[in-house]
């Protein structure tokens, strides 16, 4: 099976590298140039199909997209291309190559009102991501009806720098001693870019085998946190005093963010035979995520010290 990845250089496309690596797999990147990727602007519909032309692949696994809330507010047409056009380029490209797709999409096509949502589910984005999101999502099934979309929440794992997951960017400031109010009312929940990356793996397998049943999925750990509780969890295994964080509703009050989008991803783990204890999940994992970003921690605000380089990490699993 040859599989191209689209955003390779990313939180995901990363993962989806390491989760394809014992296959015949070629990743991309854009600004991220890295020793393996070849640079493709996903924005380009010359440089997609020249990047389908010189690989030929099975399938597709589209990770580009634009995440990063001050890129919506300050270069809303840069976050558009980025999550629909791309989307909709790839889209006619791997059909096109006769290639099979499997799209990255969101939990934030959901308002968050009434969870559990299925892949059936209606979707009403709340904010400029979700709409962006939702907007690709029909795109892609227009281009191509027979593609896959998994829809992730949000997602943590390895990072290169903290901002890349709010995970380590909670970690940087609940060590950084600094008072920090934390959202205590949307409810996330966090699941290992390693596991959602297998997924993708297993569900391309499946588009190419010719087994896959359905076109929208559903990822998703199951524990559910506000950023305030991960803060508190994170706070806890820095064996950081909690003093300085406090809970308070800031994310809620744009109005743009869904209260509980939790996702029902029942169907697909039957269809994978993917049991829940098979999940890494934040509690588990939280150590190995945060010891890189709690290394610069410092004062308490009541004059502690906290050493988190001496945070013992657990046994990483396989
Ligand atoms: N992270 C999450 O919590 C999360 C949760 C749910 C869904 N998702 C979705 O999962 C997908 C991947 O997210 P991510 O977190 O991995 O994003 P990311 O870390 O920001 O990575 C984005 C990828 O897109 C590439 N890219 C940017 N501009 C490009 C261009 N013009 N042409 C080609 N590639 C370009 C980047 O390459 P360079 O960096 O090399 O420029 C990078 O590889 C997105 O669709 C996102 O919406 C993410």
């Amino acid at each position: 099976m040859r599989t191209l990845i689209f955003g390779a250089s990313g939180l995901l496309g990363r993962a989806v590298m390491r989760a394809f690596a014992d296959s015949n797999v070629t990743g991309t990147s854009f600004r991220r140039q890295r020793p393996g990727l070849i640079t493709v602007d996903a924005t380009s519909s010359t440089a997609v199909w020249r990047a389908l032309d010189q690989t030929r692949p099975d399938v597709v696994v589209n990770c580009v997209g634009e995440r990063h809330p001050d890129v919506w507010a300050n270069a809303p047409a840069q976050a558009y291309d980025l999550n629909v056009e791309a989307a909709r380029l790839t889209a006619e490209a791997a059909r096109h190559h006769g290639a099979h797709l499997l799209h990255i999409s969101s939990d934030y096509v959901f308002d968050g009102i009434a969870p559990p949502y299925r892949p059936s589910s209606r979707c009403r984005p709340l904010g400029f991501y979700g709409r962006l999101k939702l907007l690709a999502e029909d795109m892609v099934r227009t281009v191509y009806p027979e593609a896959a979309i998994l829809r992730l929440p949000v997602l943590y794992g390895p990072v290169e720098y903290a901002a890349e997951s709010s995970i380590s960017e909670i970690t940087r400031e609940v060590s950084s001693g600094r008072p920090v109010e934390l959202d205590d009312v949307c409810i996330r929940y966090p699941t290992h870019v390693d596991d959602a990356a297998q997924v993708c793996r297993q569900l391309a397998t499946a588009q190419v085998q010719g087994r896959l049943v359905g076109t929208v999925h559903h990822w998703s750990a199951a524990q559910g946190f506000t950023k305030y509780q991960m803060g508190l969890l994170i706070a806890r295994h820095l064996r950081f005093p909690p003093r300085h964080i406090t809970a308070g509703l800031g994310d809620l009050a744009g109005g743009d963010q869904p209260v509980d989008p939790r996702l029902d991803c029942t169907d697909l783990r039957v269809a994978l035979s993917w049991p829940p204890e098979n999940d890494r999940t934040l509690t588990d994992e939280v150590l190995h995520v945060i010891a890189p970003w709690a290394r610069t921690a410092c004062s308490c605000p009541d004059g502690e010290r906290i050493y988190p380089i001496n945070v013992r990490i657990g046994q990483r699993r396989p």
